[in-house]
């Protein structure tokens, strides 16, 4: 087959608003040897793109947005075996997805579950992979322990909650209004409370017979860090999603030693590889048997490639629930 040599692409052109994204052609990328080439059927939009362009384009860092795909494998690298072509996928990717094909590493490259369309299944990668980071190799989850997650319907926080409740958790949620918390019950929180209620505090609390949660997964940028503490089980943790513009919050060390609570937090797109993909590993055995099952990403809104300025304003505008995708060329 021949490769195509020129795509369609949304690049960030400037440091900006939703504008700042510009439509433009620009060369196919090739695979590197352990990668694959993908021809991208939908992408994922997530709030880590709108950070990206509001910062602009930087040195070494691909100037399309887009960490998730699905699509089907056109190359292979050197070192990946040629039976993946063909292949239908779902991949995290270092950038590039807002665009007509994109490489990814072979080995981060998943198969697409059958029961689930392109679309929900390109909304998989960023948030399973931030979910098992976080709550299984930072946090160390146990069976049996509970969890809250804050933004309880944001695309993390929303499969996030089903993929933690099909293994067994009582799952905690807040949110910003009502509606969402109710969203965020429907996808099977078992309580969600608005983030700014000044009661939250004992409202989790009573929800969980006094004893508190076991783990929080925080993307406020810090913004409830004595609640969170105080909301914490003894031997708790508590992990960071956002920095929030670079947040410093205070810590009240003494309750910190007092109930032993652990602070941690990491950066998916710069994790070393071979930790992705060894989480890569454990999402294939653990989480894909339950795809299209338990865990259905909602899917709030799609947008076509040129409209990727306008998905850009919907999320800044905050009142999606779920995910926001890129529909990049009908199935
Ligand atoms: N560190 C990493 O590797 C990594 C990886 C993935 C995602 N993230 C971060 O995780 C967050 C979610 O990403 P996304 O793409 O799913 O974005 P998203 O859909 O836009 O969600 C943002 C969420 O933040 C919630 N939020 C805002 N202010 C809050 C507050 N004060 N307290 C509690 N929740 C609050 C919002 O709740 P309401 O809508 O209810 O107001 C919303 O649910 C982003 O901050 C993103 O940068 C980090």
């Amino acid at each position: 087959m021949m490769l195509p040599t020129r795509q369609r692409a949304i690049e960030i052109g400037f440091a900006g608003g939703p504008e700042a994204l510009v439509l433009r052609e620009i060369a196919v990328p090739r695979p590197r040897t352990d990668e694959v080439l993908i021809e991208i059927v939908a992408a994922g939009v997530n709030r880590h793109d709108c950070n990206q362009r509001k910062a602009g384009p930087r040195d070494g860092l691909n100037p399309v947005p887009g960490l998730e795909v699905s699509g089907r494998v056109i190359a292979c690298g050197a070192d990946v075996p040629v039976s993946r072509l063909g292949e239908e996928v779902v991949a995290l990717t270092n950038g590039g997805g807002y665009a007509e094909y994109v490489t990814a590493p072979a080995a981060l490259a998943l198969p697409r579950p059958n029961k689930l369309d392109w679309l929900s299944s390109a909304a998989l990668p960023e948030a399973l992979f931030t979910i098992w980071l976080n709550f299984f190799e930072l946090m160390h989850l146990s069976p049996g322990e509970n969890v809250l997650i804050h933004g309880g319907t944001s695309g993390v926080g929303s499969i996030g909650i089903q993929l933690l409740k099909a293994m067994g958790h009582d799952v905690y949620a807040t949110a910003g209004s009502d509606e969402k918390c109710l969203a965020a019950t429907s996808f099977g929180a078992n309580g969600c409370f608005r983030y700014d209620d000044p009661e939250l505090k004992e409202r989790v609390l009573n929800a969980t017979c006094r004893r508190g949660v076991n783990c929080i997964l925080d993307m406020s940028g810090g913004a409830h860090v004595d609640q969170d503490l105080a909301m914490l089980a003894s031997d708790g943790r508590l992990a960071f999603l956002s920095a929030g513009g670079g947040a410093t919050p205070k810590l009240p060390l003494r309750a910190l030693m007092a109930s032993r609570i652990r602070l941690t937090g990491a950066l998916l797109r710069v994790l070393p590889m071979d930790r992705k993909i060894a989480i890569a590993d454990r999402l294939r055995d653990a989480v894909w048997p339950l795809l299209g099952k338990e865990i259905r990403p909602h899917v709030d809104r799609w947008f076509t490639l040129d409209q990727a300025v306008e998905a850009h304003r919907h999320m800044e505008r905050g009142r999606h629930i779920g995910k926001i995708m890129l529909s990049i060329r009908p199935d």
